[in-house]
């Protein structure tokens, strides 16, 4: 199959690049290169695009002869949503309208979605099956939850086939460090917490030690981005089928601390994590497991990687091998 990747150039969406070309499938990644890396792009088709621009999207949908959409790009910082809703908004939401348009001009119907967590805000009950309740707490998970309801009017309008994957955290690096996590402010926990125990970054802030979880910190579903890859590919597959459209939940169902990945970041680099205590940021839930019965029953998807440790060793095998690379 060949397939458009937005945001391609990204983290998550370049290890699907991978996945797909080492699958044997085509690639073309339209990214903008705000947040992604070109060197990151490591096979098939790259164009510098923006999603936005609906006219070159259509363009390059009709030329390249792609039969699925898998589409990543989007601003992912929630913190930052709250400062620039707008600025959130027209990415994500206008991004997407605009890719719609392209997919409907072209008779293109066929789309994989990267969803949130965060369309759940917090949760009543753990772990979050597909039909808990939704109550983003940020713009950034209203933007997504936006597109989601856009997807089932784009379908009644116009047949567009689509998945929504919802990821939990996505943690870990491609387990031959040809990529990994780069994101330019970091916010990720993973990557924060190594570059403190390397003392090539600040200490790591707590933020909140006082939830009502058995060591005080937050509990996340930390799945692994060859897992979420994989998913991606058990989507299409499903698609392919004439599966239904459909909403999935992909972690790993296991709930792991902000101590749990300071106790793995230490047990993995034999160093001490230097720690800053903060207070709890506003729309943090305490815990964020999900259920990932319906990705495993009717996808078929299992995530391999489901030890932390395994997920640090890995983010840390990439960062080593880049430090390697910029010694040279
Ligand atoms: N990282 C996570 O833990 C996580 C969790 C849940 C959902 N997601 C979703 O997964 C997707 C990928 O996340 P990521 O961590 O790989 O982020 P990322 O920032 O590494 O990748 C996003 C890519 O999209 C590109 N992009 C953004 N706006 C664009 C535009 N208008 N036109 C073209 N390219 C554009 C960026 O340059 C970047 O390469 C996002 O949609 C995010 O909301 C991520």
């Amino acid at each position: 199959m060949k397939v458009l990747v937005t945001g391609g150039a990204g983290f998550i969406g370049s290890h699907t690049v991978l996945a797909l070309q080492e699958a044997g499938h085509q690639t073309v990644v339209v990214d903008n290169l705000g947040n992604g890396h070109r060197d990151a792009v490591l096979a098939g088709e790259f164009h510098n695009v923006d999603i936005r621009n609906t006219t070159e999207l259509a363009a390059l949908i009709s030329r390249s002869g792609v039969e699925a959409v898998i589409h990543f790009a989007a601003f992912i910082e929630a913190g930052v949503s709250v400062r620039e809703p707008l600025r959130f908004f027209d990415n994500n939401v206008g991004g997407s309208v605009s890719l719609l348009e392209a997919m409907r001009q072209t008779g293109l119907g066929t789309l994989v979605f990267s969803s949130t967590a965060a369309i759940f805000g917090n949760p009543q009950s753990l772990p979050i099956t597909e039909d808990a309740p939704t109550a983003p707490t940020n713009p950034y998970g209203e933007s997504k939850l936006f597109v989601e309801r856009l997807l089932a009017d784009c379908e009644a309008a116009f047949g567009l086939r689509h998945v929504a994957l919802r990821y939990f955290n996505a943690a870990g690096a491609d387990p031959l460090a040809r990529l990994g996590e780069r994101h330019d402010p970091e916010t990720h926990i993973i990557p924060l917490a190594l570059a403190a125990a390397l003392g090539v970054g600040p200490p790591l802030t707590l933020f909140g030690d006082d939830y009502p979880t058995p060591d005080g910190t937050c509990l996340r579903d930390y799945v692994h981005v060859t897992d979420l890859a994989a998913a991606h590919l058990c989507a299409l597959a499903h698609l392919a089928a004439g599966g239904p459209s459909r909403a999935f939940n992909i972690g790993t169902g296991q709930g792991f601390s902000v101590r749990d990945v300071i106790a793995a970041v230490e047990a993995v680099t034999g160093r001490t994590v230097p720690l800053v205590r903060g207070s709890r940021r506003p729309g943090d839930p305490a815990a964020l497991v999900a259920s990932n019965a319906r990705a495993t029953r009717e996808l078929g998807w299992s995530p391999r990687f489901v030890e932390l440790k395994d997920m640090v060793a890995h983010a840390f095998a990439f960062q080593q091998a880049r430090r390697a690379l910029s010694d040279l």
